[in-house]
């Protein structure tokens, strides 16, 4: 028998495609929402940092997902290992512009202009969003505040926030990076959460998959947030892989032994 079929599950556990209604709302995320709102009413740069596998991503889909599409328009790109050009490319094709020219100049002007048109045209507030930053080349950090930056305007019109693992903040840290590092009006470290958040976080994912009954022992659930160090994607892997053990093992409750052994085939 599978363990879904065991344990009566409706959908996969603990899986990575969660609905936006589905997120769990943590005092963290509500942290990271407050920076970027922050960060949009002043134009400025929002930084969001934490751990592989924290909750970063979905923290970025869970904000964005609240920001009504007739009053914002989001560019949301997922930065690469590339140079800024690839940046460019990314934003433009998110905005649906034909790229054409590979030229700097050309690029820059082409993702501005659509940037005014939404901020004057249509009256929207436009915000780029870039997950994994911590990729780009220093260069990148070098001269994205230009891209932010309208010279005939005054007040900018573009915010950013940047996303990415903790190692995105000494990449600020350098000379170059200082005009956009002195941009910065907000940070949020996302980091594991505590043995109570982590025994929120199954039964919210439990619940998700239909399950509403507790299923897992005391002694589980803390080999679970020890074993994970609080982070939620590994906490994901455990929780699954200590599920099928369980099943395979015809136990209608998780034990920290289960644990254990599902832990030897996760890195
Ligand atoms: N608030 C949340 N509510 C429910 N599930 C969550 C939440 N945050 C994270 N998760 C779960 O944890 C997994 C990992 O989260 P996410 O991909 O957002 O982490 P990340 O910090 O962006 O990781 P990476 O460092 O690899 O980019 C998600 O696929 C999801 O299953
Ligand atoms: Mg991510």
């Amino acid at each position: 028998m599978s363990y879904r079929v065991f344990f009566e599950f409706v959908q996969e556990p603990f899986g990575s495609d969660i609905s936006h209604k589905q997120i769990l709302v943590t005092p963290s995320l509500i942290g990271v929402e407050e920076r970027i709102h922050y960060a949009v009413r002043l134009g400025a740069v929002a930084l969001i940092t934490g751990e592989i596998g924290s909750g970063k991503s979905t923290a970025l889909r869970y904000v964005t997902g609240n920001l009504h599409p007739s009053e914002y328009k989001i560019i949301f790109v997922t930065a690469s290992a590339g140079s800024i050009l690839e940046l460019y490319r990314q934003i433009l094709s998110e905005l649906g512009i034909d790229v054409g020219s590979t030229s700097r100049a050309v690029m820059i002007r082409k993702i501005k202009h659509e940037v005014l048109e939404f901020v004057h045209g249509k009256k929207m507030k436009v915000v780029l969003i870039i997950d994994e930053a911590s990729l780009f080349q220093l260069g990148v950090f070098a001269e994205l505040h230009t891209l932010i930056q309208f010279e005939k305007d005054s007040k900018p019109f573009l915010p950013l926030v940047l996303a990415g693992q903790t190692n995105l903040i000494d990449n600020l840290t350098y000379r170059n990076s200082m005009p956009l590092a002195s941009r910065v009006v907000g940070k949020c470290h996302l980091q594991g959460v505590d043995k109570k958040g982590m025994e929120e976080y199954i039964t919210h994912h439990l619940s998700i998959a239909g399950v509403n009954r507790n299923i897992f022992e005391s002694a589980a659930m803390t080999a679970i947030h020890q074993g994970s160090g609080g982070l939620f994607r590994k906490a994901n892997h455990l929780a699954r892989g200590s599920i099928i053990v369980a099943a395979r093992k015809k136990s209608a409750m998780v034990t920290a032994e289960h644990v254990r052994l599902a832990a030897t085939e996760i890195f």
